[in-house]
């Protein structure tokens, strides 16, 4: 069975790029691999997190995780921080990554930019990202497309880690989405929509209500001209709203795209098929949070399963340095 591992960082609240990009991409997993997801909370305290809200949105990613359609039957879903092997491979991938290779990030590079303090871990941010994959033997590893060059390194650590030590780790594959590779905010359509975002407006959160999604779907920013057609560069604010509808009811761009002359109906349609997408998942989500124990036993079962699949992984890596073999 092909390891399949993703992680999603538990700070701001997600919204539908995350749900198109990640969280359903997830759900739709071929049901014959063995998935592994992981609430990445040490990622998340890279930059300042507000220890409740660290602590509550932990909680919240896992029953959006579930509400999405995973089935804890079939995959494992776990905790970062409940299984210590990450952070101890993760310093053998700092080891492994260069300065200069880590120097280039672009994500590193935005985030980094106008902040007064940058943490060291935000820079070594994508060594920890490697340290998690390769824990699992992963073979693909689903993600937006923003995720791409953090994969491209964890390849090239892996690979340069089997170079040097011998064979040890698998060298992972991203899995990069064909429909709605990135949403953009629908107030700023040429920047991705994003949770760290200073335009709420422009950002639909998976739990909003179906209300405020149509006022934001109502307001999107559209383009001077008054055609419909599917044109990134030219056409971003139309072109993102094809694309979400697209994405939305499982039909190409193409084939939506065709169905309007004027912009008001997309943009209604559009908001009614988002409604309709997130409907099903936040009824999940409101009966998944009335009974937190039974998602504090899914996590606890997560976290050992996680534990037993990585443990030999993190020996084998251990062995290959030449760490002693602990007493
Ligand atoms: P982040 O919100 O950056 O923690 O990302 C969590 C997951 O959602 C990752 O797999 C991202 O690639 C994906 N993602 C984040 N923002 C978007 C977006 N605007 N469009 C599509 N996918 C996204
Ligand atoms: N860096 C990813 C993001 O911000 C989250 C992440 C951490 C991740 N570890 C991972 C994604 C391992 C895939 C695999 O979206």
């Amino acid at each position: 069975m092909a390891r399949v591992f993703s992680g999603i960082q538990p700070s701001g609240d997600l919204h539908i790029g995350n749900y198109l990009g990640a969280l359903r991409r997830f759900a739709r997993e071929d049901p014959d691999s063995d998935a592994v997801f992981c609430i990445v909370d040490l990622h998340a305290i890279t930059v300042p997190q507000d220890p409740a809200s660290l602590r509550a949105r932990t909680v919240e990613m896992a029953n959006l995780y579930l509400a999405s359609g995973l089935d804890p039957e079939r995959v494992t879903l776990f905790v970062q921080s409940h299984v210590p092997a990450h952070t101890e491979l993760a310093w053998l991938m700092e080891c492994t990554a260069s300065f200069g290779e880590l120097s280039r990030m672009t994500q590193f590079k935005e985030k980094s930019d106008h902040r007064d303090f940058v943490s060291a871990g935000l820079f070594t941010y994508p060594a920890l990202m490697a340290a998690d994959i390769l824990l699992y033997d992963t073979e693909r590893v689903p993600v937006g497309d923003d995720q791409r060059q953090h994969l491209e390194l964890a390849r090239d650590v892996a690979q340069r880690f089997n170079s040097r030590y011998g064979e040890t780790f698998i060298v992972p594959e991203a899995v990069l989405p064909t429909a709605a590779a990135r949403v953009m905010d629908l107030q700023e359509p040429t920047n991705k929509m994003s949770k760290s975002t200073e335009s709420p407006q422009g950002t639909v959160g998976m739990l909003d209500e179906p209300l405020v999604i149509e006022k934001k779907f109502k307001r999107a920013v559209t383009d001077n001209d008054s055609e419909v057609s599917y044109d990134v560069a030219a056409k971003p604010g139309v072109s993102n709203l094809l694309s979400i509808l697209a994405a939305a009811t499982d039909r190409s761009i193409d084939e939506v795209a065709s169905g309007y002359t004027q912009y008001g109906p997309l943009k209604s349609d559009t908001a009614a098929a988002v409604i309709e997408l997130l409907r099903p998942v936040q009824a999940r989500y409101a009966e998944l949070s009335a009974d937190p124990d039974a998602t504090q036993a899914i996590l606890a079962r997560g976290a050992e399963n996680a534990r037993e699949v990585s443990t030999p992984v993190l020996e084998r890596a251990r062995e290959a340095v030449g760490l002693l073999p602990r007493p």
